[in-house]
């Protein structure tokens, strides 16, 4: 083996030997993929080249390499659940990959990876396995010729382990693995066909490292298999498990990868670190953190729903881990620090947003730890009706998973501390109807990817106009209609494709006796998608075939333009009055309003908001100029730019600055569409400001247009208050007041009304009462309404004396209630109203309860009610013993 390399070196070696072999490194993508429907978190190299293995390559790229950030928590690949338990899955890993556009293919992909292995890095060839597609003579062949293996080393395995998919649907191929033993060489041959000990046998000791995908299929939503244009490759080596083999280690957690942050993890707890059961915790947490960290630095945030739910359900498994090792206070964020210094130079995201991804991650484990709490306590209820040796039913198991965070394992080690079992069956069940409806709701995305019921006419990409142009004369590449709506893909379009939270553009595509309504244009991976519907003529594949006049509908996009450029002067703004650390979370740019997010832990004060809207509109009226520049992203981060999260590939990227050249106000990465000048946005109006999840504030706002609609409608209702209150504008609020106060002091006195004639009717009611024993009881029948017989209660239990119990039988509609009450001093003898109107609700078959002094039920069976109340007597009888 080649001398022990650091991480940083093997990550190194590994791009170094594909650039020697003529690929361009390009940079990982952001872990959330804000563009692809159909995919919560990247789980592979390969997603940000997804459209062009589907055919749409717009720079022309032929070899590229990369280590790309991966998450794999949920859909088709999902290692959550095992991770902490073994020392080679992880929720966040990276994956070293090469890929051929349609250039090499087979032979030269085996050939490299054979040559890194065991030329470069140097790896013994008797530990190395590779294994095909089961019917893939050519691979095997290749394997045969470029390694020399012996032939029971090539081994043939079938889809499950072999074929390898992105997801439901999506390209797809078989594929080829490299296998590693670690084990003790003397078994290897008893060992390495074993099913479950040897190769594909998930065990810690042949270990799949690399995998060498043939992409030349595409799997359509019926399950069939097309053929893709051209034959690419596509690769994935797990770095941590190369890194644990490069440095001699059994386990991915004792290379330097992860040592730094299980060794805080071990100082700061005072538990030390084992590589068994009792380091369980500490793995668990590092692996966890920077799967958390790393999508919060991309722009995910923990919340209900979605994305967010995934990240709060995984801060939640670090956090009851944490608790483990003894910390009952928040824990995790401590850590960051040690994760940007192991990570910061590959990944400078991770080292720029440190403070923020900290800041998240304590807020919500704080406000999981109060969870917890509730959660243990919710563990007592459902545990205190059961006896030793029944199981928790899995819907209760399931109930402190989703709503409490505590893992399965959790819940078994509680139950079993009380000698209970948990249904572990039952809790599989609900996990599984839970993931079919996660399943369900993400395919609602639109999935305009694929080449299903696509009419083409020339393959190609499509050029965007729209920064300088609104109409353009265009050609239909590709289209397709599914249920009426229409997704075209144009060689030329000025219609801008939803993305960094703008929307996209609407309009109108026309050509001779066809208009197509164009309401909306989606981004999908590169390929900009126009969603239309036909409004004359008819479209088919000669109608389509022709020149088209795109135009983009002018008012809306001069709205969104302002709305845009109002948020880069608010980014600027907020950052001037509430500090640095205010950084844009996410933003929504309609033709209506906007909507920014950013990082700040308080809400901001009415001065606050005050100023940030007088320093935008000061910006406004200065009239700056707009203009953009187009760099190299590097470049123009090293400006000062404002960058968002981590930026995809594409070497340019668009600056747009807001100011005189040299003293702008403004400066930030962008690919949106901006004004010319500041003056065009025309006024700027906060309507909200509020906070969206731990650490991360919304303000919503409008500009130009939608604030002069604001305007109009505040002035609209205050001109009905003007007319109405008869007042001027500043006497308005003061005459409203005093409206109010007449109004409370009208209910007040309407209500002591109320109760006055309850109360005479109750003192009519309390006549001649019953004697049982030392009580006197009424038993009454009443017709009175809903509030009208609240109100008679209230004022019996104003009258009602020591010794005396009151039973009414109220009807009123299809409604009967009974209701009971009872004297202090007969409370104290065991006549309580709770029991008493269980027991009377009881002969007209209808429920309720309540205090001892005063308890209602109601029924259905009305007719029952009158009887029901005479029981009364003997009940009272018997309570009293008489
Ligand atoms: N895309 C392949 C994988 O993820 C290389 O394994």
């Amino acid at each position: 083996m080649a001398e022990t390399m650091t991480s940083a070196q093997v990550r190194e070696s590994f791009i170094k030997f594909f650039e020697s072999k003529g690929h361009l490194f390009v940079r990982s993508s952001p872990v959330v993929p804000h563009d692809d429907p159909t995919l919560m978190f990247t789980n592979a190299g390969m997603n940000q080249f997804k459209a062009i293995f589907l055919g749409d390559n717009p720079k022309g790229w032929k070899r590229v390499c990369n280590s790309q950030k991966c998450l794999r928590v949920s859909g088709k690949h999902n290692d959550l659940d095992v991770v902490g338990r073994d020392n080679y899955h992880h929720t966040f890993f990276e994956m070293l990959g090469n890929w051929s556009f349609g250039d090499y293919y087979k032979k030269e992909a085996i050939a490299w990876a054979w040559e890194l292995l065991t030329e470069v890095w140097k790896l013994p060839k008797e530990r190395l396995f590779a294994t095909v597609y089961e019917d893939d003579d050519e691979a095997w062949q290749i394997w045969k010729d470029v390694s020399g293996l012996p032939d029971d080393r090539i081994m043939r395995f079938g889809a499950h382990s072999n074929f390898w998919e992105m997801g439901d649907t999506g390209p797809c191929g078989p594929c080829s693995e490299i296998h590693y033993d670690r084990g003790d060489i003397a078994t290897q041959t008893e060992t390495f066909k074993d099913p479950i000990k040897g190769v594909n046998g998930e065990n810690d000791r042949y270990i799949e490292i690399w995998n060498n995908v043939f992409m030349q299929y595409e799997r359509l939503s019926d399950g069939s298999l097309v053929p893709l244009k051209a034959k690419n490759v596509d690769t994935g080596m797990g770095f941590e498990r190369i890194c644990a083999i490069l440095q001699g280690k059994t386990s991915n957690y004792d290379t330097d990868v992860f040592t730094p942050i299980i060794s805080k993890v071990a100082e700061l707890s005072g538990v030390p670190y084992n590589d068994g059961v009792e380091g369980t915790p500490h793995r668990v947490i590092a692996d966890h953190l920077r799967a958390l960290s790393f999508a919060i630095a991309d722009g995910a945030l923990p919340s209900n729903e979605g994305r967010g739910y995934v990240l709060r359900r995984i801060l939640r498994r670090a956090s009851r881990f944490a608790r483990l090792l003894g910390q009952k206070e928040a824990f995790i964020y401590k850590l960051v620090q040690v994760l940007a210094d192991t990570m910061g130079d590959a990944f400078p995201e991770i080292r720029e947003r440190k403070d923020f991804v900290a800041n998240v991650i304590k807020s919500e484990e704080e406000s999981f730890i109060r969870t917890l709490d509730a959660g243990l306590e919710r563990f007592e209820t459902i545990s205190a009706d059961l006896k030793k040796g029944e199981k928790i039913p899995g819907d209760k198991v399931f109930l402190l998973y989703d709503t409490y965070g505590f893992p399965p394992d959790l819940t078994g080690i509680l139950a079993e501390e009380k000698g209970l079992l948990i249904d572990e069956e039952g809790y599989e069940k609900c996990m599984q109807e839970q993931k079919d409806r996660a399943r369900a709701n993400m395919k609602k995305g639109i999935n305009t990817m694929g080449s299903e019921g696509w009419t083409e006419y020339a393959v190609g990409s499509t050029q965007f106009v729209g920064y300088e142009a609104d109409t353009a004369k265009v050609k239909v590449l590709r289209f397709r209609e599914d249920k009426g709506i229409l997704s075209i893909v144009l060689d030329t379009t000025p219609f801008y494709a939803e993305m960094g939270g703008q929307v996209g553009d609407k309009g109108l595509l026309q050509a001779e006796g066809l208009d197509i309504a164009i309401f909306d244009t989606i981004r999908v991976n590169d390929t900009i998608v126009h969603r239309g519907k036909v409004t004359k003529g008819e479209a088919n594949k000669d109608t389509m075939s022709v020149e088209f006049v795109a135009k983009v509908d002018m008012r809306l996009r001069d709205d969104i333009r302002a709305n845009h450029s109002a948020t880069h002067l608010l980014q600027a703004a907020l950052r001037q009055v509430l500090g640095s650390h205010v950084a844009q979370q996410g933003s929504r740019v309609e033709p209506g309003f906007l909507r920014f997010d950013f990082s700040h832990f308080q809400a901001m004060t009415k001065e606050e908001i005050q100023q940030v809207e007088d320093i935008v509109n000061d910006k406004i009226r200065a009239t700056l100029p707009v203009n953009t520049d187009v760099m190299d992203v590097d470049a123009a981060k090293a400006s000062g730019a404002m960058a968002l999260f981590g930026e995809k590939y594409g070497e340019e990227v668009r600056v747009v600055k807001m100011g005189a050249c040299g003293e702008e106000f403004s400066k930030e990465l962008c690919g949106g569409l901006h004004v010319k000048n500041t003056g065009a946005i025309g006024m700027f109006k906060i309507v909200s400001e509020a906070s969206v999840s731990s650490g991360v504030r919304r303000i919503e706002a409008l500009t130009g247009r939608g604030a002069m609609a604001l305007f109009r409608l505040e002035d609209s209702v205050l001109t009905v208050l003007r007319d109405k209150l008869r007042a001027k504008n500043d006497a308005i609020v003061e005459r409203f007041e005093l409206t109010l106060e007449n109004a409370r002091k009208l209910e007040k006195e309407l209500a002591d009304a109320k109760l006055e004639i309850a109360a005479s009717a109750a003192a009519e009611l309390l006549k001649n009462p019953e004697q049982v024993g030392e009580a006197k009881l009424y038993i009454r029948d009443t017709k009175a309404p809903d509030d009208g017989f609240k109100t008679l209660l209230d004022g019996i239990a104003q009258k009602i004396a020591d010794d005396e119990v009151v039973v009414l039988g109220n009807v009123c509609g299809k409604a009967g209630s009974i209701a009971v009450l009872v004297g202090k001093a007969l409370q104290k003898k065991g006549v309580k109203a709770g029991d008493l109107v269980k027991e009377l609700a009881a002969y007209a078959n209808g429920r309720g309860g309540g205090r001892p002094d005063r308890a209602q039920a109601g029924t259905r069976e009305v007719e029952k009610v009158s009887g029901a109340i005479q029981h009364a007597t003997e009940i009272v009888k018997t309570k009293l013993g008489v």
